[in-house]
C-alpha cells in the first residue's frame, strides 16, 4: 500500500526514506487536499481482466499506454535518465503511472512547497495533475516497471523550475487555493 510523508531537509542520498524525525505521515485524502495527487488502488495480477483499470481510462479519457522498466539493463541512458527524473519538473499534462512491478519515490510540492515523498509499489495508480512540481527517484531496489497513461498523444516535456509563469503552473495555484482539490 501506498504511504506519503514529509521529507527532511537531507536529501544527499536520494534513495533513502528521508523520515522526519519523528516521522510525519500524510494520509491519502490530506495528500489530495495538499497537492492535488490522486490515488487508485488497483490488483495487478488482475489488471487486464478485471475492468477496473479500463473503467478509470474510460471515465478519464486515458486512450494511451505504454510501460517503462526503470533499471540499469533495460533503460538507455540510465544515469542521464534519472538525474532528468530527479530534477524538480512540472507538465502541462497529468503525469499518470501505474505501478506492476518494483518501487520508487515520487516527490511532490505541497501547497506551502514542501517536499511530500510518495512511496509507489505494485497496484498504485498516481495521478500528478498538470502544473505540480514534483520529481521521480528509485529507491534501494532499483528497480520499477509502470505503465504510462495519458490523454490522447502524448507529450513528456519536463519544464524545470522555475516555471511560474506556464499557464499550467498558475491554474495550478489556482485550484489548490480555491480547494478544489478534496474527495468527492
Ligand atoms: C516523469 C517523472 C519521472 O516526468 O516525473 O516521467
Ligand atoms: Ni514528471
Amino acid at each position: 500500500m501506498v504511504q506519503a510523508w514529509y521529507m527532511d531537509d537531507d536529501h544527499s542520498d536520494q534513495r533513502n526514506e528521508h523520515h522526519k524525525n519523528p516521522p510525519h505521515f500524510v494520509p491519502l485524502e490530506e495528500l489530495l487536499k495538499l497537492t492535488g495527487v490522486e490515488y487508485f488502488k488497483l490488483n495487478v495480477p488482475t489488471l487486464d481482466t478485471d475492468g477496473v483499470l479500463d473503467k478509470i481510462k474510460k471515465d478519464r479519457g486515458y486512450t494511451y499506454e505504454d510501460e517503462l522498466v526503470c533499471s540499469k539493463e533495460s533503460l538507455p541512458n540510465y544515469e542521464e535518465k534519472l538525474k532528468i527524473f530527479y530534477t524538480e519538473h512540472l507538465h502541462t499534462d497529468e503525469e499518470i503511472r501505474l505501478i506492476t512491478e518494483g518501487s520508487g519515490y515520487f516527490d511532490v510540492r505541497d501547497k506551502n512547497d514542501q517536499w511530500i515523498r510518495v512511496h509507489v509499489v505494485p497496484g498504485d495508480l498516481l495521478v500528478l495533475p498538470s502544473g505540480i512540481y514534483h520529481r521521480f527517484t528509485l529507491d534501494n531496489n532499483n528497480f520499477i516497471r509502470a505503465r504510462r497513461l495519458f490523454v490522447g498523444e502524448p507529450i513528456w516535456t519536463a519544464h524545470n523550475r522555475p516555471s511560474d509563469d506556464m499557464e499550467c503552473r498558475q491554474k495550478y495555484v489556482k485550484n489548490l487555493e480555491s480547494g478544489k482539490f478534496v474527495t468527492v
